[in-house]
């Protein structure tokens, strides 16, 4: 591929490359990337390369290459249920709106998957229902609960619920690999949260855990204060929520923690130490009203971030939108605590604490930051030699009408701006202005599976 490409290098910084060369061997994995070639140069570039015979797809002027969004927590039965119950706080949202809709997932499960790629989506964690066979349609996660739910939406025990992640596993275990020779599936342990899970399955899945360092855990903590308060209420041994998961070896550099709005001090810490990752959900914490999660401080203290789109409590699949509203929630955060400004806070509060989170942190979050929640980002969430091409074409052209959704002829280049400058401003224009429709092309270990030019 030969154009401009966005590319995340550390949580304040990101590469803009207008004129840049990236090759994608026939497996789907990055060969090599080579900036700056000027038009005249790349059959020359291509030559010392020794990828003569390469075929190369040049990007249009308003086009570039980004890696595509990693949506560290989303659930997929929950779909049917966007933009609807946000009436409710959490555990009465539960009770009355997404229990009901969850349990009908016994039998089917509608294609939303494809809806996550046409947004840009490459990875995604996505929790499924109780049910074993309808998660194997999903091909994807068993979520675990049996207690605390309701009877129609409960599994029979805590040895049925293991005996079928066990199944389950082995099942996802079982499909064919990608084109890179890796799993394009990867199945995750996932506790529901501790409330909806007994000692005895929290310890048998602990042991699960123990026994396969590789094998992922997902599970929510810390969304909201009354789930906090019965959740220490039916674990008094566990002086706080991250505790519980510890005590049984659920916190570890694979865990993937959602939400965590009110976390302890003590906890972060924990959490810190074991490695685990917080994956932050701002547009659920705002629908449901749960908190503003101090993303800042998490940065600051070195805890692992990705961003979650946390359907349905969240009302998009669009990682563009939870990138956004992690702007809003860092800026509330900023605007709170340090009223007068919300650029400059102290320095002792480091470089993210109540300071509005900036464009590459934000591409940061919902790419490489991500992928380290994952504890995949020796393989995917930017591009480097070895990994896997996850990537999106954006195009920030509206190729639909004359004008743009916004009066602008086009999203992308103002007048006054070239090279690099106009590249982050396409960007930016993208991030907070863009929608599916802005993305041409996604492609997972190399291979074209959505966007509007397919
Ligand atoms: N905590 C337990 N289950 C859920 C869920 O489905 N969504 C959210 N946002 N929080 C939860
Ligand atoms: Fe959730």
């Amino acid at each position: 591929y030969y154009g401009s490409l966005i590319n995340p290098t550390t949580l304040t910084s990101y590469e803009a490359s207008p004129n840049c060369l990236i090759a994608v061997s026939s497996q789907g994995n990055i060969d090599w990337i080579v900036h700056d070639v000027i038009d005249s140069l790349v059959q020359e570039t291509l030559l010392q390369k020794g990828s003569l015979d390469a075929e190369v797809t040049v990007l249009h002027p308003g086009q570039f290459l980004m890696p595509g969004f990693i949506d560290t927590h989303t659930h997929a039965p929950q779909a049917p249920n966007l933009g609807t119950g946000y009436q409710y706080e959490l555990l009465d949202w539960l009770e009355k709106f997404t229990f009901p809709m969850e349990s009908k997932f016994k039998d089917v499960y509608p294609s939303i998957v494809e809806k996550f790629i046409a947004f840009g989506t490459t990875t995604c964690c996505y929790y499924g229902t109780l049910h074993l066979d309808s998660n194997k349609v999903l091909a994807d996660i068993k979520c675990n609960m049996d207690r605390h739910c309701p009877d129609y939406y409960i599994e029979e025990s805590s040895k049925v619920s293991v005996a079928n992640t066990e199944a389950f596993i082995a099942y996802v275990r079982s499909l064919p690999f990608g084109p890179s020779g890796v799993p394009l599936v990867y199945p995750v342990l996932t506790p529901r949260f501790a409330i909806s899970c007994t000692r005895p399955l929290l310890s048998s899945l602990g042991n699960l855990a123990a026994s396969d360092h590789n094998l992922h855990i997902q599970t929510h903590i810390s969304e909201n204060t009354k789930e906090v308060e019965n959740t220490k209420k039916l674990f008094p041994e566990c002086s706080t929520y991250a505790g519980v998961y510890d005590s049984f070896g659920l916190l570890r550099h694979n865990t993937i923690l959602a939400h965590a709005v009110h976390l302890e001090e003590q906890e972060i810490d924990l959490v810190k130490q074991r490695k685990a990752g917080i994956s932050h959900c701002p547009t659920s914490n705002f629908n449901l009203r749960s908190g503003v999660a101090p993303i800042g401080k998490f940065l600051d203290r070195g805890v692992k971030v990705g961003l979650g789109t946390d359907v349905s409590g969240g009302f998009s699949p669009s990682m563009l939108v939870a990138m956004r509203n992690a702007s809003i929630a860092s800026t509330v955060v900023a605007l709170q605590n340090n009223p007068t400004t919300s650029s400059s806070s102290s320095e002792e509060e480091g470089k993210f604490t109540n300071r509005q989170l900036s464009l590459a942190t934000l591409l940061y979050l919902a790419t490489l930051g991500g992928a380290e929640v994952c504890a995949m980002d020796h393989q995917i969430g930017s591009f480097a030699p070895g990994k896997s091409f996850d990537a999106l074409i954006v195009d920030v052209r509206d190729r639909t009408q004359n004008v743009g959704l916004w009066g602008i002829s086009d999203l992308g280049v103002n007048s006054s701006t070239s090279g690099k400058d106009a590249l982050e401003e396409m960007l930016g224009r993208f991030v907070f202005c863009g929608d599916d429709r802005n993305i041409s092309a996604v492609f997972v270990q190399g291979k074209l599976i959505g966007g509007t030019s397919r």
